[in-house]
């Protein structure tokens, strides 16, 4: 039976749900406390870059299915099911910041009409979900209420498609209270179609969804962080990592992913999820020295792409260097906690003019460093008269950039490809001087 749901937060997590929810058939409102952000995605505007969204999201939008608005209660007040994807930034020490969060649940128990099911699609620590249980219980006593913990896995760039070919959906709910086996049957009609199509779903409790999500993302960005110490090892003893890698991954029990070396892992999860999960380790008097390590490591990754820009320049101080990708990885255009922040503000603070390119990233990069960097909406503009060029992110238009005009175009000859995306041969023919990772 199609669903009435409420998706509170329209970011990516949460658009890319309600659009997805809202297809699969059910009567979905997207609320948020953005107002401009509303109304332009009532326009049909999606307002982040993910392939295929538009059309999703045209379509549900035209069918009836599926609608944003600013009225947060009002929306709950209707809703069977009410979906948090309400964003969860790390504080200072590391900890999850449940702000966002905890203003969501005061709408909730302030609309919540009939029995509701609350489902945190947030990444939250450990224990939270059993904790939102209480708060809702202890403000609205009367009210029928479950909650569900559905963590997200989705790659921003793919999210569409990850959201209706998921490897597997994971919801712990409240398996010792009798509502939960009510929650449980309209998760099932929920996500019906993707049942259907032999999606693997794991029923679990609260602590166990929780924890499977960040142990999740801590193995991948652990997995990253070695091969990016392997590449700077190869760098040192004259190994080419690609063919370590490549190699790696031929053994079934490492798989080939997540084995690329760059410039350190960044974006709006690994980071953050990365400290809170030792922040909880530290909470309960567990050790969580790998992540810690990783957590260290990844700092110094990022780092070294700046320290091989001054060395190949013989210094930056009062250069030009031309950065091509803003965005933390290919195909999106968040530049949440991207390599590229770290590596501008180092080039900055040592003397560089820096000018930069992305094919989507440009404004939101420009939110952060306003008139601190040039910005050009082509590669080519960015390029001309730099000392140095250096690559953060894979975007496809890199991998085959034209490297003999880059080359005339440029003032020096450095080259620091921070990805790997280009031949270092044709780069050296062209007459660089060039710096990958690990080879
Ligand atoms: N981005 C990803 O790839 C990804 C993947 C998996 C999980 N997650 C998790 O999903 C959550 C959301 O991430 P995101 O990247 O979509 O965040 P985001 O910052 O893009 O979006 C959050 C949205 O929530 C809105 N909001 C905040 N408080 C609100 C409130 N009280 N009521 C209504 N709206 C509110 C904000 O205005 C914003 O539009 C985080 O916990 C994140 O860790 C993100």
């Amino acid at each position: 039976m199609a669903q009435r749901i409420t998706v509170i937060g329209t970011g990516y997590v949460g658009l890319v749900s309600a659009v997805g929810l809202a297809d699969f058939g059910n009567y979905v409102t997207g609320v948020d406390i953005d107002t401009a952000k509303v109304e332009r995605l009532s326009a049909g505007d999606t307002v982040i870059f993910e392939h295929g969204l538009a059309e999703y999201q045209r379509r549900n939008l035209d069918a009836g299915r599926l609608r944003f608005t600013t009225d947060i209660r009002g929306a709950i007040n209707r809703s069977d099911i009410v979906f948090i994807a309400v964003g969860t930034p790390d504080r200072e020490d590391g900890s999850a910041d449940l702000s966002f969060l905890e203003r969501a649940l005061e709408d909730i128990a302030a609309g919540a009409d009939g029995f509701t099911v609350v489902v945190t699609k947030s990444t939250v620590p450990v224990g939270t979900n059993r904790w939102i249980g209480e708060e809702l219980r202890r403000r609205r006593p009367e009210a029928e209420l479950s909650v569900v913990s559905n963590p997200e896995f989705l790659r921003e760039g793919r999210a569409i498609h990850d959201f209706f070919h998921p490897d597997r959906l994971v919801i712990g709910y409240e398996t010792e209270r009798p509502e939960g086996a009510r929650a449980r049957e309209r998760m099932e009609d929920v996500y019906r179609a993707l049942y259907l199509i032999e999606t693997p779903m794991v029923w679990c409790n609260l602590e166990t969804a929780e924890l499977i999500k960040y142990a999740s993302n801590a193995f991948l960005a652990t997995k990253i962080t070695f091969i990016n110490q392997m590449a700077n090892l190869a760098e040192a003893c004259g190994a080419d990592i690609h063919a370590v890698a490549k190699t790696m991954g031929m053994d079934g029990r490492i798989s080939s992913k997540f084995l690329h070396p760059g410039p350190g892992y960044g974006g709006s999860c690994f980071p953050k999820d990365t400290k809170a999960i030792a922040n909880t380790g530290s909470r309960h008097g567990v050790t969580m020295s790998v992540i810690e390590e990783v957590i260290a490591a990844n700092e110094q990754q990022k780092a070294r792409i700046a320290d091989k820009v001054e060395r190949l320049t013989g210094g930056v101080s009062g250069k030009n260097v031309a950065v091509l990708g803003l965005a933390f990885k290919s195909e999106t255009d968040d530049v949440r906690e991207s390599p590229a922040i770290t590596v501008v503000e180092r080039l900055l603070s040592w003397g560089a003019r820096v000018s930069v390119h992305d094919p989507q990233a440009l404004a939101n990069f420009r939110g952060i460093f306003e008139d601190r960097v040039s910005y050009h909406e082509s590669e080519f503009a960015a390029i001309e008269g730099a000392d140095c060029l250096v690559i953060l992110t894979e975007w496809n238009e890199y991998r085959n950039l034209d490297l003999a005009r880059a080359r005339e175009l440029m003032a020096g000859d450095a080259l620091v490809d921070g990805r790997n995306a280009l031949d270092p041969e044709q780069a050296r023919e062209v007459g660089f001087r060039y710096i990958g990772v690990g080879r």
